[in-house]
């Protein structure tokens, strides 16, 4: 395998240490994924130097002219702590004439806008919640063949932001309630779906136009009390105490080879739909009834080992050191427009 140098891109308070020895999972918890990428990159025999950025492109510029990196490893997750930032970062790699890994500017873009994205999905044919928008500033009047329960969330934020038991609402009052609070405590716009009461699952992507899905991975709350709805609040994504007194464990999905087979063909084309570019994460929700639904497309989602992406990988017969590789290659054959054009 040729050696190559890559310029893995981070957050400038998540560049790990070289080792984790003695550090305890809560002290290494913020920049694992950091830690686990620049690892394998080392072990893959590469020549790495991670760049820490916080709020100035400059570093970025000098070290891309005196390190030529074959790859800029993207790790970014904001920038002049603007989560929506790092699309403009990629976009700046571009301008540079930079390779990079993960997804392009364009394709971020549209995924981040659950409200955009959707009407794209739908125009392509795959089938998403209906919904409606409520901007700040504005009356919270539901459309008359908007159907209550309804899921109330923001339109842009990640990582379940603001999501909660009370994002479920069945109420016209619990609706502008909830409205409300996204508009004044998450801070921007909300939208309202179809709530889709069910099973959660998780579909990984890897490609460019010609796409690999892994296997389908599943959101499991075993210990739940009956009755309480299987979602993915904040809690039951980050708090790692709850996550075990309850029980949440993410794995193999069963389900009937056919359905798994629809759900990835039918992502393949919501990744295709919003020009995702790399690698990606999309969620979906299914009702007892069978009928699936795309929640929304995450790229570059977490890379963590570990972590659902990555395990669904090797499910799907990509170690961890593998899929680093190929997400490398992926982003050194992207076909960038520049490259057409020079
Ligand atoms: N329309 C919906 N119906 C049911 N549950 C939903 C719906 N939208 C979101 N959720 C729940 O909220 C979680 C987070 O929503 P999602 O749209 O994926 O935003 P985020 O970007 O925060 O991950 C989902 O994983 C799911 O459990
Ligand atoms: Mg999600």
């Amino acid at each position: 395998m040729k050696k190559l140098r890559i310029l893995p891109l981070v957050h400038e308070e998540l560049v790990p240490p070289d080792s984790i020895e003695g550090l305890s999972d809560e002290e290494i918890q913020d920049w694992r994924t950091e830690f686990d990428v620049i690892s394998a990159l080392g072990d893959l025999g590469h020549e790495v130097l991670p760049l820490g950025m916080g709020d100035d492109i400059d570093p970025l510029r000098s070290a891309v002219r005196e390190f030529k990196p074959h790859v800029v490893f993207n790790l970014l997750v904001e920038f002049h702590g603007a989560a929506t930032y790092d699309q403009h970062v990629v976009s700046y790699l571009e301008l540079l004439r930079q390779n990079y890994t993960g997804c392009n500017p364009r394709g971020m873009t549209l995924a981040r806008d659950k409200a955009l994205s959707k009407a794209i999905l739908s125009h392509a044919g795959v089938s998403v919640p209906d919904f409606q928008v409520f901007a700040r500033g504005k009356k919270v009047r539901r459309r008359n063949d908007l159907e209550l329960p309804l899921f109330v969330k923001s339109v842009n934020e990640e990582a379940s932001l603001g999501i909660s038991l009370a994002s479920i609402v069945r109420t016209d009052a619990q609706l502008e309630k909830r409205v409300r609070y996204v508009h004044e405590k998450v801070g921007t716009d909300a939208i309202a779906e179809e709530y889709i009461e069910g099973r959660e699952f998780y579909v990984g992507c890897l490609g460019h136009e010609r796409v690999t899905t892994f296997p389908l991975w599943e959101l499991f709350v075993a210990g739940l009390p009956e009755g309480t709805p299987r979602i993915a609040t904040r809690r039951v994504k980050w708090d790692v105490r709850y996550q075990k007194e309850i029980g949440i464990r993410n794995g193999r999905a069963d389900l009937p080879r056919d359905q798994e087979r629809r759900i990835a063909r039918q992502a393949k084309r919501a990744y295709r739909a919003l020009g995702l570019s790399g690698y990606a994460r999309l969620d979906v929700r299914m009702r007892d009834d069978g009928q699936f639904y795309f929640l929304e497309a995450n790229p570059n989602p977490d890379l963590a080992y570990g972590e659902d992406f990555a395990e669904s990988a090797e499910a799907g017969g990509l170690d961890y050191e593998e899929l680093v590789q190929e997400i490398v290659g992926l982003g050194r054959r992207y076909p960038a427009e520049w490259k057409a054009n020079s």
